[in-house]
């Protein structure tokens, strides 16, 4: 890759204003399997645990509005803003203080501090005003000699826990810390190093006897992006498949490089939904939702594509300057009902051209989530089959649009008229009302 993981990340101009949409939900067959789905099954949920992780984690992170530019009053204001807004109450339970946080001396001991400039209170003081709220504390660090930004030559020092993994799982469970994001972002390293060092912090932090999230990114500043070919379920909750993301709709990469648009992710995550499961999903990088780079129309898609592939819906934007309508996306309880669906299964893409992508997953109790994304520069309508989504037939179904709540009975083909990188999302339910 061409450069380092950096911590400043570029503004982009925002993107043209949403358009009006036509939804046309045409009668024909879109059907359903009846009958009980089977378990998620083959693959072994990673070794801590499932319980803190059953559904996809949700939270709110630092970094993609803030860098390496934070401190303890900023992190505070976020977590107020959580309660405030209802996002804790739509799900979003943890506050992450992603790089930068850290002293960049260790103590004489070796343990680490908060800043304390930055964060004079303390961390564990943090921790506290975090749990106090209700919300769970998440922290960052790097299973090498330095973070992502001492890494960039951001941030001073060099105090990664390599030779301090055991220290320092013990000082973040003395702090309250729930949520571990632990990144390599180091160009060195082969996977079974990597695979060492992150089960070397698993351990660790297994050895707390606290509960705690574990989150790794094995990819940035990587040159083999390691993340999207080796399946990390037995070290990790969740793992960074891609390349950092950027609040941009369609870059083109086929590299898997820096600055990765969301369609650039769907196509590359969106194929590893076999590996994720309740306790070890599939980490596609913290959600774009409101982060200036795209418009309320991709905003919509981005949120409906992370909840298709059973991403983490950790937000990222400034909260307290947050629009209604980019609250009311990162909300809708509807979208976030088929992301924290207890199946767990992740959607499978069924179509994927120049123009379109259709994708289906299955949720709990036989109900399906289908999304169909004009992925085109132009208007357009985009339609699926029962045959097209590759599920068995049935007399009858009821659609419910999770984006405006319209809900239907039909028995045929599902197609909306979107406007461009417009994305129409449905549950659907086998059976119409004449059978409920
Ligand atoms: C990157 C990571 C980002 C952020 C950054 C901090 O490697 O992908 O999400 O954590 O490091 O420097």
């Amino acid at each position: 890759m061409s450069g380092p993981a950096h911590p400043s990340r570029p503004a982009r101009p925002s993107g043209p204003a949403p358009r009006c949409r036509t939804l046309t939900l045409l009668a024909a067959a879109l059907v359903l399997a009846a009958g009980p789905l089977t378990a998620v099954g083959g693959r072994p949920a990673a070794a801590l645990g499932n319980a803190v992780a059953a559904t996809p984690p949700m939270g709110w992170n630092t970094w993609n509005s803030f860098g390496c530019s934070i401190d303890e009053q900023l992190v505070r204001e976020a977590a107020d803003s959580l309660v405030a807004s209802g996002m804790k109450d739509a799900g979003y339970d943890s506050v992450i203080v992603d790089d930068c946080w850290f002293d960049p001396r260790r103590d004489a001991r070796g343990d680490l501090h908060g800043d304390p400039e930055r964060f004079p209170s303390g961390m564990k003081a943090l921790g506290e005003y975090i749990h106090a709220r209700g919300l769970k504390f998440g922290i960052y660090q790097t299973p090498t000699d330095r973070t992502c930004a001492q890494r960039g030559h951001d941030y001073p020092g060099a105090t990664g826990s390599q030779g301090h993994e055991q220290q320092d799982a013990d000082t973040f469970a003395a702090w309250g810390v729930d949520h571990l994001k632990y990144d390599w972002c180091s160009e060195a390293g082969t996977l079974d190093e990597q695979i060492a060092a992150f089960t070397r912090m698993r351990d660790a932090l297994r050895n707390t006897h606290r509960d705690i999230v574990y989150s790794i990114n094995p990819n940035s500043y990587h040159a083999d992006k390691t993340g999207a070919t080796y399946d990390w379920s037995a070290v990790a909750h969740l793992w960074r498949t891609t390349e950092d993301i950027t609040s941009a709709w369609d870059e083109h990469k086929a590299d898997n490089s820096y600055g990765m648009s969301v369609m650039d992710i769907v196509h590359l995550n969106g194929r590893l939904g076999h590996q994720a499961g309740p306790g070890h999903w599939n980490d596609p990088d913290m959600l774009e939702v409101g982060v200036p780079g795209m418009n309320e129309t991709e905003y919509r898609s981005h949120f409906s594509l992370w909840a298709q592939m059973a991403a983490p819906l950790i937000a990222g934007n400034r909260l307290p300057a947050m629009t209604p309508a980019v609250r009311d996306i990162l909300t809708n309880q509807a979208v976030i009902g088929v992301d924290q669906d207890g199946l767990g299964r992740p959607a499978r893409i069924a179509v994927d051209s120049d123009t379109e992508l259709v994708t289906v997953r299955e949720l709990a109790g036989g109900d399906r989530s289908v999304t169909l994304t004009n992925t085109g520069d132009t208007a357009a309508t985009v339609s699926t089959t029962a045959a097209g989504l590759g599920i068995a037939e049935a007399p009858s179904y009821t659609v419910r649009n999770l984006w405006t709540g319209a809900a239907g009975s039909t028995t045929g083909t599902l197609a909306a008229g979107l406007a461009a990188h417009e994305t129409a999302m449905y549950r659907v339910t086998p059976g119409g009302p004449d059978d409920r």
